[in-house]
């Protein structure tokens, strides 16, 4: 969507994966005040979303939309305040439909009105759902709120989440700034495999103002081991989707603070050509041996070998299947090790990978020298 955002993917956090509807204005400022002080704001993660159930269960009688008043009894506007006043930005929730999923009242039918409020609340970010959608396709359901929040006059990040029907990726480019490809992600190793693939195959309809979204981050949540986590990370960063946490930024692990807090991975991530890498090898048993790769700016690559198989196993990026030309030569950086580790390799590029673990790597051609 042609708004001025989203020229790389969408930073922050969202309440829905750990919380779910166990949220609360005191949850929110915590949350705001953990990114400040973990130093996950300084890293870009500018969006603190809340997701479902932060309204009440019907409209006022003048039917605008009403925060709950046990859990949001300050009002929405205060908080945008609170989180504005620590430089970061606020995003909220709705839904396409008659109801949200927690059966809160939807915007269907409501666009301009519930824009205006969400636009006065100072609202930076608006997640828009597809549940109890009375059978309208997508197509007729998401466009009207991109005009209502275009008429507010504010500039509002438009995170269309219509898990995949009627394959946004070929529509959603001039509605949203960013389109779920999937049903939503759980905190498991199926899961998150599984979106992979079936986000990797809308690759090419991601660029800048609108990327594919194969959902929001697991990482810290305990379902999966720390080499899975590092896997998941690396993989939606290299495909170029939304960073948004999913744990409880208030309680996280060294570990889980240090997978979000790679600075190299999230510089691929937001790396301004935007252009979403993708699976480009399998190999083994059942093809679980897998390179993804992508281009990046100043003539760079960036290659995951990612080892999905359930022993270690050595994993090759070949030339051909990573687009380089065969006598090419290239540095090697370790994004994980943060090391430069190999120089003048040509032809391919082989490491021992860990069961469910993943290498990533940039690949800087021999004898290019950026102009910047
Ligand atoms: C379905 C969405 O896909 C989730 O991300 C979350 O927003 C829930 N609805 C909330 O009810």
């Amino acid at each position: 969507l042609n708004n001025g955002l989203a020229l790389s993917p969408q930073m922050g956090w969202n309440s829905w994966n750990f919380f779910a509807c166990n949220i609360n204005e005191a949850v929110i400022k915590e949350t705001a005040d953990a990114l400040v002080s973990t130093g996950l704001a300084d890293l870009g993660y500018n969006y603190v979303n809340i997701d479902d159930c932060w309204s009440s269960l019907l409209r006022n009688a003048e039917g605008e939309l009403v925060p709950d008043p046990k859990t949001f009894p300050s009002g929405i506007k205060a908080l945008a305040d609170y989180i504005h006043g620590k430089g970061l930005k606020i995003g909220i929730y709705s839904d396409a439909g008659a109801f949200t999923c927690q059966v809160r009242p939807g915007s269907l039918f409501h666009e301009k009105d519930d824009a205006d409020l969400f636009a006065s609340w100072g609202i930076d970010y608006l997640k828009y759902d597809n549940c109890y959608n009375l059978g309208i396709p997508p197509k007729e359901r998401y466009p009207p709120m991109r005009d209502a929040l275009n008429s507010t006059g504010h500039t509002i990040f438009y995170s269309l989440c219509e898990w995949g029907q009627d394959d946004p990726a070929l529509w959603a480019g001039k509605v949203g700034n960013s389109w779920r490809t999937t049903d939503d992600i759980s905190d498991s190793w199926a899961s998150m495999t599984t979106i992979a693939d079936l986000n990797d195959q809308w690759a090419s309809y991601a660029g800048p103002g609108g990327w594919n979204d194969p959902d929001m981050l697991e990482v810290g949540n305990g379902g999966m081991t720390y080499p899975e986590y590092r896997a998941h990370f690396s993989i939606w960063a290299l495909m170029k989707a939304p960073l948004l946490i999913g744990c409880d930024v208030r309680h996280m692990t060294a570990e889980t603070l240090e997978i979000l807090s790679n600075k190299e991975v999230i510089a691929v991530n937001q790396d301004p050509l935007g252009v979403q890498g993708r699976k480009v090898s399998t190999e083994g048993e059942d093809g679980c041996s897998q390179v993804w790769a992508g281009p990046l700016s100043k003539k760079r690559l960036v290659v995951a070998l990612w080892n999905r198989c359930s022993k270690s196993v050595k994993v090759t990026a070949k030339w051909k299947d990573i687009g380089l030309e065969s006598s090419t030569k290239v540095s090697v950086r370790d994004l994980w090790k943060h090391e430069d580790v190999l120089e003048n390799v040509t032809g391919d590029l082989a490491a021992k990978v860990d069961a469910h673990d993943c290498k990533m790597y940039i690949l800087t051609p021999a004898g290019y020298t950026s102009p910047i």
